[in-house]
């Protein structure tokens, strides 16, 4: 375990509470340097208040992340923000999480062309895939051959014509989208038969878990070969993220 990447998505709503969260945040990590790589990824209007908050403390214990970027380098797309753009305040961007598919119509090709755009731009991608429960198989909970092709689908068509090389340096966070948010976590086995998978078709990927992971959960999560975390709302509870982080650290 050593990735823990903080999802803000929408939140905190006002500016107010996210000074309020970063300090509390950061003057934890200041003092309790974690052996893990810490990702905040807030909403673009907030990433600049972690550097202003940590001002020159060396080192900085976090990196910082965007949840989306444009699929396009640049053009008349109202409202987008490019990788080449987000390169000057992020080191990492997340694409393909569920949310975006289901509610934005973000399609495996179109992960596809942002994750291109992330690598060009020297930026680490965090590609989520996951399935929704009507892929499991409820007599005994693991993936049902639907599901298994359907996650099989998620990854090879979001990393065609991706080098391997490029591949060794995307973070991959299985999410079960019926565990995020949910507070029921995926078991171990579960986890471990998308793992496998996974590594069927990406050469030793990292692989991190995401859904439902909180400062209660973490320690069954460690039980599986996860290399770390995508955690949502529990990155907004200062205190208990912390926890989590101290845990895993
Ligand atoms: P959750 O969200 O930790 O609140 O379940 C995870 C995610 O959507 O990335």
């Amino acid at each position: 375990m050593r990735y823990i990447v903080a999802n803000w998505k929408m939140n905190p709503p006002s500016f107010l509470e996210a000074v309020s969260l970063v300090t509390t945040l950061l003057d934890s990590l200041n003092k309790n340097f974690p052996r893990s790589v810490v990702i905040f990824c807030p909403p673009l209007p907030f990433l600049s208040l972690f550097d202003q908050v940590q001002g020159d403390r060396l080192p900085k214990p976090y990196f910082l992340g965007a949840q989306n970027c444009a699929a396009d380098s640049a053009g008349p797309f109202t409202g987008e923000v490019s990788a080449s753009q987000l390169k000057t305040i992020c080191q990492y961007v997340i694409a393909g999480h569920s949310e975006r598919r289901a509610y934005f119509g973000e399609t495996d090709q179109l992960v596809n062309q942002k994750l291109k755009l992330v690598l060009i731009n020297n930026l680490t991608p965090i590609m989520c895939f996951g399935e929704t429960l009507v892929y499991r198989d409820l007599s005994n909970g693991m993936l049902s051959q639907s599901g298994k092709d359907l996650i099989k689908k998620q990854l090879e068509a979001g990393l065609e014509n991706v080098s391997k090389v490029e591949q060794s340096k995307i973070l991959f966070a299985y999410e079960p989208i019926w565990a995020i948010g949910t507070g029921t976590i995926a078991h171990t086995e579960q986890v471990e038969e998308v793992y496998d998978l996974a590594r069927s078709i990406i050469d030793h990927p990292t692989l991190l878990y995401g859904g439902s992971v909180t400062e209660n959960t973490i320690s069954e999560i460690s039980k599986t070969s996860s290399d770390g975390v995508l955690v949502g709302g529990a990155s907004l509870a200062g205190p208990n993220f912390l926890s989590l982080i101290n845990t895993l650290s």
